[in-house]
């Protein structure tokens, strides 16, 4: 990659590429050759987004990291002065968490804190390694080759968003339907999508409001009848956010984490001898491969300088999480993965105001999920190189991943 060098107002040299960086199927396939030269080229780069955008995309971990919790970078819209629209969403999706800031944001957050304590989070465990192994017992069921995707890290996660909101069994499908919809790679079909799940969500608030349980989306109605907190657009907001935030990420982590492993069968050997290394390996893999590769954009209120670059207010910021899991500056030899390593401090989860409130449980998700597919079928092999992304700039998913089981442990 051809670059020329100037100086900015502050004096301090940044690099300025002359050949557009793509983001296409290679990128897709492996975004990580590309980081590497953004990171050496410059501290920030103005690209064109795979949507048409441009975006300062910024690539190192200091940078990344202090970005995540800048409140200069806000979420709101109203911040935004690049013409930038994004998907169309539904009146009752325009105030969520992730278009808000505080103070509006901070009170968002609170209540959601409240419903993911780490002792709720640690009650759903046995939950969770039912519904794993139930689907694990399906798999073994399966002959030749099977897609470790649709078998176990699209259920699992979906499972129990839909536990934890209170969707009722019979109502399951439906809901499977229109997040399919969401999260797929059609606009129109996203933008319906999120039509039919608003529709859908109020459906459930107005049968919760009759049959009234313990899961959140009777918690949500509760906080809102008790002193008018949350009004019904922010409840949909809520129950929505958590569905985006905990699905296609999961999803992301136990496909890729599993990927990971098959390619890496020495590390595959040390976790199975040695399985108290797992939460650390699963911290290792979230920095290896980060699901959300790019955050969700922001817009600089103000003019602000990033790693030397200076940003003007209005510009549209990408802070990329999965070029800073890989910077050299922070990781020593960040493309080995390492479940012993020192340095655990990720952003993979993001950092500030907009943490990932569901960390804890996509932590235990991806590691029930690795120790029982490691423990119950230790001769699994992947059944084809030739593996397909989703294209896209802030989720790193895996389309498929077609594995041979081989056979299955003594239980
Ligand atoms: C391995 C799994 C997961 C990963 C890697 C992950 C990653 C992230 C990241 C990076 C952010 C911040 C994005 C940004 O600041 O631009 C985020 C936010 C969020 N996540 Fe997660 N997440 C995971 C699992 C979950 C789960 C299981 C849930 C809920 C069931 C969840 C719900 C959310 C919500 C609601 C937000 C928005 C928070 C806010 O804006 O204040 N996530 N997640």
């Amino acid at each position: 990659m051809t670059e020329t060098r100037s100086a900015p107002a502050d004096g301090c040299p940044v690099a300025h590429r002359t050949t557009e960086p793509v983001f296409d199927e290679a990128y897709f396939a492996d975004p990580y050759p590309l980081y590497d030269q953004l990171r050496t080229a410059g501290p920030a780069h103005r690209v064109t987004a795979p949507d048409g955008s441009t975006v300062w995309l910024v690539t190192r971990y200091a940078d990344v990291r202090q970005g995540l919790a800048d409140q200069r970078l806000a979420r709101h819209p109203k911040y935004n002065k690049g013409g930038y629209t994004g998907i169309p969403l539904p009146d009752d999706l325009r105030v969520i968490l992730a278009t808000t800031d505080p103070p509006h944001h901070t009170r968002l957050r609170s209540l959601i804190n409240a419903a993911f304590t780490r002792r709720r989070i640690e009650s759903l465990r046995p939950r969770v390694d039912e519904v794993v192994d139930g689907l694990l017992d399906a798999m073994a069921d399966t002959e030749g080759t099977v897609d470790l995707v649709s078998a176990l890290a699209a259920p699992l996660p979906i499972t129990i968003i839909c536990d934890l909101l209170g969707i009722p069994e019979d109502e399951r499908g439906a809901f499977r339907a229109y997040t399919d919809n969401i999260v797929g790679t059609d606009p129109a079909g996203a933008a319906q999508g999120c039509r039919d799940m608003v529709a859908f969500l109020k459906r459930m608030i107005a049968l919760k409001r009759t049959e009234p349980d313990d899961a959140l989306i009777t918690g949500l109605i509760d906080a809102r009848d008790q002193d008018d907190r949350l009004t019904e657009s922010e409840m949909v907001g809520m129950a929505f956010m958590i569905l985006i935030g905990g699905y296609d990420t999961t999803l992301s982590m136990i496909s890729s984490g599993a990927l990971a492993l098959l390619r890496d069968p020495e590390r595959a050997s040390q976790l199975r001898a040695y399985p108290e290394l797992m939460p650390a390996a699963v911290e290792e893999l979230l920095r290896f491969e980060a699901p959300v590769q790019n955050a969700i954009r922001r817009f600089a209120t103000e003019d602000l300088v990033i790693g030397g670059v200076p940003i003007e207010a209005g510009s549209a910021v990408v802070l990329s999480i999965g070029s800073a899991g890989r910077d050299p500056e922070q990781y020593a030899c960040p493309a080995r993965m390492d479940f012993e390593r020192d340095d655990t401090t990720h952003v993979s989860f993001g950092f500030g105001p907009h943490f990932c409130p569901g960390a804890q449980l996509g932590r235990m998700e991806v590691a029930v999920s690795l120790r029982q597919l490691l423990t119950r079928f230790p001769e699994m092999a992947l059944a084809d190189e030739a593996l397909r992304y989703r294209p896209g700039f802030t989720f790193r998913e895996l389309s498929t991943l077609p594995v041979v089981l081989g056979k299955q442990a003594d239980r």
